[in-house]
């Protein structure tokens, strides 16, 4: 097939289209950003689960374009907060809140949980969707725990205080090709290529 199928990534963190489409460099996609379609709306992320705001961030872009669309919606898990702060994870501490805000108030209400009850996970939900209707999703998780002290400058959001039991780090403590080989982003896209795959495959059929 000569031709590359295009896929618009719902969003605009480098980071996030540099890591998709390395990952997927091997397959026929063009790869876009939604940068590349002035007026492109936003999803707001309105929705109070991730996989319900992926679907509208995908949906709302691929609408738009009038291609495939993958998106992503992710957050921070905290068993002793009852899954704070969850789908709230950009906004924790409130509108217009830090990283540092967020990850102050999740160590201020861990303050009294005891060393063995400090679990946590990262997850994310990737949604692929065509505007012909299709779609498909994908859940990567990251298990750890909750440090009691900041540690590390690397990475972004909640990683100073995300422990690694098995690296003795935090996430914010290791480089970023580190992370991303664990990641929940990742673990979520991987899992998203036997469907790019198949899209890939029948399109070249056509
Ligand atoms: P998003 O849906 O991927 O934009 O993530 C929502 C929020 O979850 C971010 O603002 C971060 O606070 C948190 N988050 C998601 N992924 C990570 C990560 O890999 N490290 C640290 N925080 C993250």
């Amino acid at each position: 097939m000569k031709n590359k199928i295009p896929l618009v990534l719902a969003t605009r963190n480098s980071g996030k289209i540099n890591e998709i489409s390395a990952m997927i460099s091997g397959l026929p996609f063009e790869v876009l950003s939604v940068e590349q379609f002035p007026g492109c709306p936003e999803s707001s992320e309105p929705f109070s689960t991730y996989l319900e705001n992926a679907k509208d961030k995908a949906k709302v872009v691929g609408d738009f374009c009038q291609t495939w669309a993958l998106a992503d919606d992710s957050g921070l898990e905290i068993q002793a907060l009852q899954g704070a702060p969850g789908v709230l994870s950009a906004r924790f501490a409130g509108p217009g809140a830090t990283y540092r805000d967020n990850w102050e108030k999740v160590l201020r209400e861990m303050d009294h949980v005891a060393a063995n009850q400090r679990e946590a996970r990262f997850c994310c939900y990737m949604v692929l969707y065509h505007p012909s209707g299709k779609s498909f999703q994908t859940l990567g998780e990251m298990k750890g725990e909750i440090a009691t002290t900041a540690q590390g400058n690397q990475g972004f959001g909640y990683d100073p205080i995300f422990w690694l039991p098995e690296r003795n780090r935090t996430l914010a403590q290791l480089e970023l090709s580190e992370k991303n080989k664990l990641s929940h982003r990742t673990k979520a896209l991987e899992l998203m290529v036997p469907h790019l795959e198949e899209i890939s495959r029948s399109v070249s059929q056509i």
